[in-house]
């Protein structure tokens, strides 16, 4: 008998590598994955596209009327590739300019209803691993599994530099340094669904193992809480 599918909630700060696992998961599990600071950059490339003066609530509600959000499965990459009114926007959504911009952008009401909704929509059939802010508070406060990520700051500074370093050699180090600490203190102190440790979520520090042994770890949690028929051992 094959356990039932649940919703994973991955949350913590930017750069825990909240996404790795999460895409880990997904594969291993073969549950969707969803990637919702995406769905927050995706809307930020379209503000600066069409310079929309986000200060005005009405111009950000009516821009937000003409953005269609999904994501496409890529053969090639195995992986979901974000599309902005069909256009896949990948490339470009981590470029520096809309990680300056993402998080004002995602602490705008009406931007956060728009994807909140979209969001909750995705796991109406559960077998989702998605990750963010705020996925096991508001997304999904139900969420069978919620884990809270977190590690050691300069660790998420040197894997995010080298992340960035591959498609713009001209980044420093303390340029990364920074925008992580503006991000952090704008996601923990916004108005709108702050960043913060949901009571239920698991917390889980990987500054100190490696890929393998994280996954490992979530993956024997997966399985203490997904419900399985009476009597029978979950597979997986
Ligand atoms: O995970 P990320 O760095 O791609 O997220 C980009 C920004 O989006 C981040 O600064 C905070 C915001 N975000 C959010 O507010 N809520 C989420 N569920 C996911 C991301």
């Amino acid at each position: 008998m094959l356990a039932q599918k649940i919703i994973i909630a991955i949350d913590g700060y930017s750069s825990c590598g909240k996404s790795t696992l999460a895409k880990e998961l997904a594969a291993k599990l073969k549950y969707s994955y969803i990637d919702s600071g995406a769905m927050y950059r995706a809307i930020t490339l379209y503000f600066l596209r069409h310079h929309v003066d986000y200060s005005d609530h009405g111009k950000v509600l009516d821009a937000i009327a003409n953005i269609n959000i999904s994501f496409v499965y890529n053969e090639q990459s195995r992986n979901s590739d974000i599309h902005l009114n069909d256009e896949n926007i990948a490339p470009y959504i981590r470029d520096m300019i809309i990680s300056e911009k993402v998080s004002e952008v995602a602490a705008i009401r009406e931007v956060r209803s728009f994807a909140v909704a979209q969001q909750k929509r995705m796991g109406r059939k559960k077998g989702i691993v998605m990750d963010g802010r705020d996925i096991g508070t508001a997304v999904f406060p139900d969420a069978e599994l919620k884990i809270f990520m977190t590690a050691d700051p300069e660790v998420r500074v040197m894997r995010r530099f080298k992340e960035m370093y591959e498609t713009n050699p001209h980044i420093t180090i303390d340029e990364v340094r920074h925008n992580l600490e503006l991000r952090d203190y704008i996601d923990s102190t916004r108005e709108e669904s702050p960043l913060h440790r949901a009571d239920d979520a698991i917390l889980l520090d990987n500054s100190g193992l490696t890929r393998e042994e994280q996954l490992d770890i979530v993956l024997g949690w997966v399985q203490e809480k997904s419900p399985t028929p009476k009597g029978a051992a979950p597979q997986y």
